[in-house]
C-alpha cells in the first residue's frame, strides 16, 4: 500500500482530511489519542471489535481502567517513557473486553501533545491475541517434543539392554548345548570318541563366546558399569578397529576417572555414535578419539579427516528421514547438563566436541551390569 503522504499529495486537503478518516477507521489497530492525564480523547472503530465498546463511549474515560490490574505498573512506566522521550513501546499488555474476557494487546506511543495540531499522545494498540495464543502453543509442542526426544534416548538404552540380557541368554542356551554334546560323548556307550570332538566343540565356544562378546559391548557394554568409561572406550575401539581401514587412536587422559552413571553412558553413546558416523560416512583415513578431564567437565573430540559435510542442512535432512545419530548426540549431551556440536564442512573432515559435566554422584555398581 502507498504511504497517506504519497496518496495525499496533489489531493485537495478536504479530501486528503477524509482519506485519512477513513484509513484510520478501516485500520484492524486501535489508534487513539490520549491526554497527558491519560485520558481518551478520541479512538477509532476497532475499539469495537477489540473490546466490545463504541468510540464514544470510551471518550473521557481513563486508559488504564481498561487494562488488567497487573499491568497497571508496566503502562504507567511506559507512558512515563512516552512523555520524556516522545516514544515507547512496543510493549505487551491485556486490555479487558467488555464481556470481562482479556485480549493481549501490544501498544506503541508516540508524543504528539506540543504539535497543535493533536494536543495529544498517539496511542497504537495491536491486538496479538491469537498470535500469542499460537506462540504459546509451538513453545508446548516444542517442549513436548523435547520431552518426549529425551524419553526415547532413555527407552533406547532401556531397549539395549533387554536386548543384550536376551542374547547373553541365548548364547548360554548354545554353550548348555555344547555341554550336553560333551557329556554325551563321554557316556560309557557313546559311538563317538570325546577327543575327535574336542576342535569341533572348541571352535563352537569360541565363536559363541566371541559373538556375545561383540554385541554386548556393543549394545551396553559390561566394562562401562564395571570398569568405567576409559576401559569401555578403548575395548570398543579395540573391537572396531578391525572393521574400518583407517587408522583409530584413542587418547583416554588417566585423569577421566569414574564419574555419574547417566553422564558415563551419555560420554560413551555420543564417542559410539562420532565413530559410527565417521566410520560409516565419512571415508576418513585417520580417526582420533580424545577425552580428557578439566576439573569437573569431561571433554569429548572424535576427530576424522574425511568428507566433511554441510551440517545444518544433514541436520535438517536426518530429522525428515528419521535418521537420529547427530541429534541424539546433542540430546544425550543436554540431557546430562553438557552440550555438544559438530563442527564439519564439506572437504575439511569432522569433528565432534562434547562436554559433560561429571560433579554427579559417581554410582557405579547400582546399575544393573546387563
Ligand atoms: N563424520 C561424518 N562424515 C561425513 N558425513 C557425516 C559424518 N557424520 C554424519 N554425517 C552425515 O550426516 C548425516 C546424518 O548423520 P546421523 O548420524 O544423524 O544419521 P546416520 O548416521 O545416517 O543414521 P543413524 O545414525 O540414525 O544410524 C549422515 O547421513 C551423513 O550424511
Ligand atoms: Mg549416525
Amino acid at each position: 500500500m502507498q504511504p497517506v503522504a504519497a496518496e495525499g499529495i496533489g489531493a485537495r486537503p478536504r479530501q486528503q482530511r477524509q482519506r485519512l478518516i477513513m484509513l484510520m477507521d478501516h485500520s484492524l489497530d486501535v489508534l487513539e489519542f490520549v491526554s497527558r492525564g491519560g485520558r481518551v480523547q478520541s479512538v477509532s472503530n476497532a475499539i469495537v471489535a477489540l473490546a466490545g465498546y463504541a468510540p464514544a463511549e470510551l471518550i473521557g474515560q481513563k486508559y488504564a481502567k481498561f487494562l488488567h490490574p497487573d499491568d497497571i505498573k508496566v503502562a504507567h512506566a511506559t507512558f512515563r517513557q512516552v512523555l520524556s522521550t516522545g516514544h515507547a513501546g512496543p510493549v505487551q499488555l491485556r486490555y479487558r473486553h467488555r464481556d470481562g474476557s482479556y485480549r493481549t494487546v501490544q501498544i506503541t506511543a508516540r508524543n504528539c501533545l506540543s504539535d497543535p495540531r493533536f494536543e495529544g499522545i498517539l496511542v497504537l494498540t495491536r491486538d496479538i491475541t491469537e498470535q500469542v495464543t499460537i506462540e504459546g502453543a509451538l513453545l508446548r509442542a516444542n517442549r513436548e517434543l523435547h520431552r518426549l526426544s529425551q524419553e526415547l534416548l532413555v527407552a533406547q538404552d532401556s531397549e539395549r539392554r533387554h536386548l543384550a540380557r536376551e542374547l547373553h541368554d541365548d548364547v548360554q542356551q548354545a554353550l548348555a548345548g555344547l555341554r550336553y554334546s560333551m557329556a554325551a560323548a563321554r557316556a560309557p556307550n557313546s559311538a563317538v570318541l570325546p577327543a575327535s570332538m574336542v576342535p569341533t566343540w572348541d571352535a563352537g565356544v569360541a565363536e559363541i563366546m566371541d559373538k556375545l562378546r561383540r554385541l554386548t559391548l556393543h549394545l551396553l557394554p559390561a566394562s562401562l558399569d564395571r570398569f568405567g568409561l576409559a576401559v569401555a572406550v578403548e575395548d570398543y575401539v579395540a573391537q572396531e578397529r578391525s572393521l574400518t581401514p583407517a587408522v583409530l587412536t584413542a587418547e583416554i587422559a588417566p585423569t577421566v576417572g569414574r564419574f555419574a552413571r547417566d553422564a558415563e553412558l551419555a560420554a560413551f553413546r555420543i564417542i559410539q555414535e562420532a565413530l559410527a558416523n565417521a566410520m560409516k560416512h565419512g571415508r576418513a583415513r585417520v580417526i582420533r578419539i580424545e577425552v580428557h578431564r578439566d576439573r569437573d567437565t569431561l571433554v569429548i573430540a572424535v576427530a576424522d579427516d574425511g568428507t566433511g559435510f554441510d551440517v545444518p542442512a544433514a541436520m535438517e535432512r536426518a530429522a525428515l528421514t528419521s535418521r537420529i545419530g547427530l541429534h541424539s548426540i546433542c540430546e544425550r549431551a543436554t540431557r546430562v547438563g553438557g552440550h555438544a556440536s559438530i563442527d564439519s564442512s564439506p572437504g575439511q573432515g569432522t569433528t565432534v566436541h562434547a562436554e559433560i559435566p561429571t560433579s554427579g554422584p559417581a554410582d557405579a555398581g547400582a546399575a544393573d551390569p546387563a
